[in-house]
């Protein structure tokens, strides 16, 4: 068995049903609002030994994407996870919530109820958010500066809020008539520049400890945010290179911040689309792909590059020299800097561009191939110390998810880079393996 072993988080985000995915006669679209459809999909992880189950999250719905994809037209992570929670014994339940849009006090008792309901396997995804401004009173997103200092202020505000009801302070005393120490519980009278909470929180933490903190976001701010506070990073890295640097940054970060930089774990995205054979694989890519998505990943292109594409034909070629400046409203600077970056380094005409996945998957990681072709090439990215391990994201149709929990992980586990069992109940535990 290797020393170091792959961390894996399998995403409910119904990637499956992406692009022209959900309209297979054989997809259960219709579950998508139905919990036992993701008690299934979470038993079958469980059985795999998947690290956690995540699901990300918007606060928005454009309806005119909605008309040809399912999006997010979803439930309520939170809510979603704690519906799981029960059904369930190990696996790690990774949840979104944006600290742009919610109270400290509210996401801390959320989550600190969901370790409980779950027995101390919740963890929370802290995102800044990409949209969403519009319904919650404001006229457009905040700053992305603002916004990371509004994460730390709100992160911080957490952890103090965890800590205010220690679990020893329950005492539970039937003699005494003495239900908790109340010595124990502290009033943190956090007193910020976005917040402002008392404290203390009314469930006690996990006697597990504390719920472990994700990330999303790549940019400065959100690389020194990462390294300051997270446990695990939701990564967008379409190549080795960039997964390999990006890793290398936080690390480096992380020293700075007087941490010991292999208590995180680096996980990209990962786009499989897997199949009995690579020609089969690629033909099932090809069919997900919608041609409606067009006209959002040219505007993805025009807004990122700082450029008008309208009048490009498709041949054009799209070279370094046409990049203009970094526009200030882009919705992630970490995605747009990937396109840019691609550009930078490779002429590809337009309609190659729109194919890649800087453009077409997010910028996450993808692999179109046999199970055999996958598991090579995440053995070589994590032999070559580019990524902890990865959050699948199986595309193409329900299949591909089925070859992830059912041959890809059990194949990574006989080569001795994945568990056969698990040896921890908790998220906090797997990710201490
Ligand atoms: C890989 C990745 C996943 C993200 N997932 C979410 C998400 O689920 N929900 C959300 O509102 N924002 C999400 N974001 C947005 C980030 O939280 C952040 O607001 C945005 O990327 C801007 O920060 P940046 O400039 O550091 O990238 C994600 C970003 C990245 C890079």
């Amino acid at each position: 068995m290797n020393d170091r072993q792959l961390c894996v988080g399998l995403s409910l985000a119904v990637t499956w049903f992406s692009g022209n995915a959900w309209r297979r006669n054989d997809s259960h679209v219709e579950d998508i609002l139905n919990p036992t459809y993701y008690i299934n999909i979470a038993k079958l992880a469980e059985k795999a030994h998947v690290d956690f189950l995540f699901r990300p999250d918007s606060l928005f719905v454009d309806p005119k994407a909605l008309s040809h994809s399912v999006g997010f037209c979803a439930l309520e992570p939170t809510l979603l996870m704690a519906a799981i929670a029960p059904h369930t014994s190990h696996i790690g339940l990774l949840t979104t919530a944006s600290t742009t849009f919610n109270e400290p006090y509210i996401i801390a008792r959320q989550l600190q109820s969901l370790h409980h309901i779950s027995h101390g396997r919740a963890a929370w995804n802290i995102v800044t958010a990409l949209d969403g401004h519009q319904n919650f009173g404001l006229p457009h997103m905040p700053d992305v500066g603002i916004r990371y200092a509004k994460a730390k202020e709100f992160a911080m505000a957490v952890k103090k809020l965890w800590r205010s009801f220690p679990h020893e302070a329950l005492t539970i005393d039937r003699n005494e008539g003495k239900f908790v120490t109340s010595e124990l519980i502290t009033t943190p009278d956090v007193r910020g520049d976005y917040f402002s909470v008392k404290g203390p929180l009314s469930v006690p933490m996990h006697d597990s400890g504390e719920v472990p903190l994700f990330q999303a976001g790549a940019s400065e701010e959100g690389r020194d945010f990462a390294a300051q506070i997270a446990d695990g990073i939701f990564a967008a890295c379409p190549d080795i290179d960039s997964a390999k640097s990006y890793r290398d940054d936080v690390r480096a970060r992380m020293q700075k911040y007087q941490r010991n930089p292999n208590k995180v774990k680096v996980l990209p995205g990962l786009s499989l689309y897997l199949a009995a054979s690579e020609e089969q694989a690629k033909a099932l890519y090809l069919e997900s792909q919608s041609s409606l998505d067009i006209n959002r990943k040219n505007q993805f292109i025009c807004d990122s590059l700082g450029i008008d594409i309208t009048q490009l034909t498709e041949e054009t070629e799209i070279c370094a020299s046409l990049i203009g400046p970094l526009p200030d409203h882009v919705r992630s600077r970490t995605h747009s800097e990937l396109l840019r970056r691609l550009v930078k380094r490779e002429t590809l005409t337009l309609a190659e561009l729109r194919k890649r996945p800087e453009v077409s998957a997010s910028a996450h990681w993808q692999i179109v191939g046999t199970v055999e072709q996958a598991a090579d090439e995440i053995i070589e990215w994590f032999e070559k110390d580019a990524i902890d391990g990865f959050i699948a994201l199986p595309g193409g149709s329900e299949e591909s998810l089925k070859l992830v929990c059912e041959k890809l992980l059990p194949l990574l586990a006989e080569r001795g880079y994945f568990r056969r069992q698990y040896t921890h109940t908790t998220l906090r535990g797997h990710l201490s393996e």
